[in-house]
């Protein structure tokens, strides 16, 4: 039997409890969440396990089971994951593990001395969509990788309720922008070109979301008597109240909120909560849109872009290489190849698990099992840490330019 634990019973971590619950060979032995209400919705599935409503306390048990899944805020991965490693756990951890270059290695060479396995959530890798990409480019169909061309769209309402007005919006409570939703982009342009990245160069900025920009006579939250709710985009209104959405409220709650509230709650919690507030006049200060530009040893060299300001959450991609070009958009599983001097095909992506990024998750979960249950390590293909450890060193020196202005040099891998 394999144990687990779990430490961040929020949104992710109930991603992973449902992706490996269906197997019979795994039990969940310990919960850990500081609120009560998390513990008490997961522990309902898992009537036996151990429940802390502390972290300290959790670590100060000891070791409760053979691996821990952490899906705590981006603050707390480190400090979880280090206490774990020393307590002798095998790790599933939630990205990015950390935005502190020195922390990575740390947490690396604690890995490799404790003989570990850490497992990084960098499920896109997983996805049925890019998944069929790599094995295109593996199969030599395009030739050799020249450039990419990266974008992720993340949708205004999205961008405004985790970045403006949510956990993400701070560098306080959460990880630069392009750390904290890009560091799966790197990822998958690290593990299609397959070689060194050498040098990034990047822009960006918040332009948008600050009090210069706020319409005159707005209110501080939008249900006090704002006079621009009706023909505002991001009022709480339009985007929390009049559609009802299940997509923020019907997962665990929001600081401060009712589980699963009902509209009345909702309208009464989001008079003075912090995802009533305007967005103009929030505490935020991470960046609404980034362009990052890539060098990669043998000349390859690869663009990603990323952006508050789209209708849609998706990605697209165009990978250009010495035989061929390929692009297409994620949620639309269909991937256009284009071979030099042949007909262009349309390939539709197989996914019989449709749900949670694409099937990332599922696929994720899957892969996780089989190393649980001491099947073969895949270097190439898994997000291990030595892995994350490169694709977050880019993320890093692409962070060092974004701040400087300057192209920089990405530590040798
Ligand atoms: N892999 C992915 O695709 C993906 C997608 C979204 C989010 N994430 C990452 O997953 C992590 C969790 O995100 P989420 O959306 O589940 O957030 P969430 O707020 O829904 O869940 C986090 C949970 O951790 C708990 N928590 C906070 N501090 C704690 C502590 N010190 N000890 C124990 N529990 C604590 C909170 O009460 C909450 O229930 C974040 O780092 C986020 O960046 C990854």
């Amino acid at each position: 039997m394999i144990s687990i634990a779990y430490i961040g019973l929020g949104n992710r971590g109930r991603v992973y409890m449902g992706g490996l619950s269906g197997y019979e060979d795994v039990a969940v032995t310990a919960l850990c969440d500081t609120r009560p209400v998390m513990l008490d919705h997961a522990g309902g599935r898992s009537p036996t396990a151990t429940r802390l409503a502390d972290d300290n306390a959790f670590f100060a048990a000891g070791k409760l089971a053979d691996w821990l899944v952490i899906a705590t805020p981006d603050h707390c991965h480190f400090r979880h994951a280090k206490a774990a490693l020393q307590l002798g756990y095998h790790l599933i951890c939630e990205k990015p593990v950390t935005a502190n270059p020195a922390e990575m290695e740390e947490l690396c060479a604690l890995a490799k001395e404790k003989n570990r396995h850490v497992l990084v959530c960098h499920v896109l890798r997983y996805s049925p969509f890019y998944r069929t990409i790599k094995e295109i480019i593996e199969s030599g169909a395009i030739g050799e990788v020249v450039n990419i061309a990266h974008e992720e769209n993340v949708g205004y309402f999205h961008y405004a309720h985790s970045y403006v007005r949510g956990n993400w919006r701070n560098l306080s409570v959460g990880a630069p922008f392009l750390m904290a939703k890009c560091c799966h982009d790197v990822d998958l342009l690290h593990w299609f070109i397959r070689r060194p990245c050498e040098s990034v160069s990047g822009f960006g900025g918040l332009t948008y979301f600050t009090r210069e920009n706020m319409p005159e006579g707005a209110a501080a939250y939008c249900l006090q008597g704002c006079p621009h709710i009706k023909s505002c985009p991001y009022s709480v209104e339009r985007l929390y109240l009049k559609r009802f959405t299940q997509l923020y409220w019907g997962k665990p709650p929001a600081a401060g909120l009712p589980y699963q509230p009902t509209r009345q709650e909702l309208r009464e919690a989001l008079k003075e909560n912090d995802y009533g507030r305007c967005v103009y006049q929030c505490d935020n200060n991470v960046h609404d849109h980034d362009s990052v530009a890539f060098r990669f040893a043998g000349g390859a060299t690869a663009t990603l872009s990323i952006s508050a300001f789209s209708l849609g959450t998706t990605r697209r991609i165009r990978i250009q290489g010495t035989k061929g070009e390929l692009w297409g958009r994620d949620h639309t599983m269909r991937i256009h190849l284009h071979k030099f001097g042949k007909a262009p095909k349309v390939l539709r992506v197989r996914n019989t698990n449709i749900s949670g990024h694409g099937g990332s998750d599922q696929c994720f979960c899957e892969a996780a099992h089989a190393v649980m249950a001491g099947g073969p390590i895949d270097p190439e293909n898994l997000t291990t840490i030595e892995q994350t450890r490169i694709s977050h060193q880019i993320c890093y020196a692409a962070l060092q330019s974004l701040e400087t202005g300057e192209a920089a040099l990405v530590a040798a891998q």
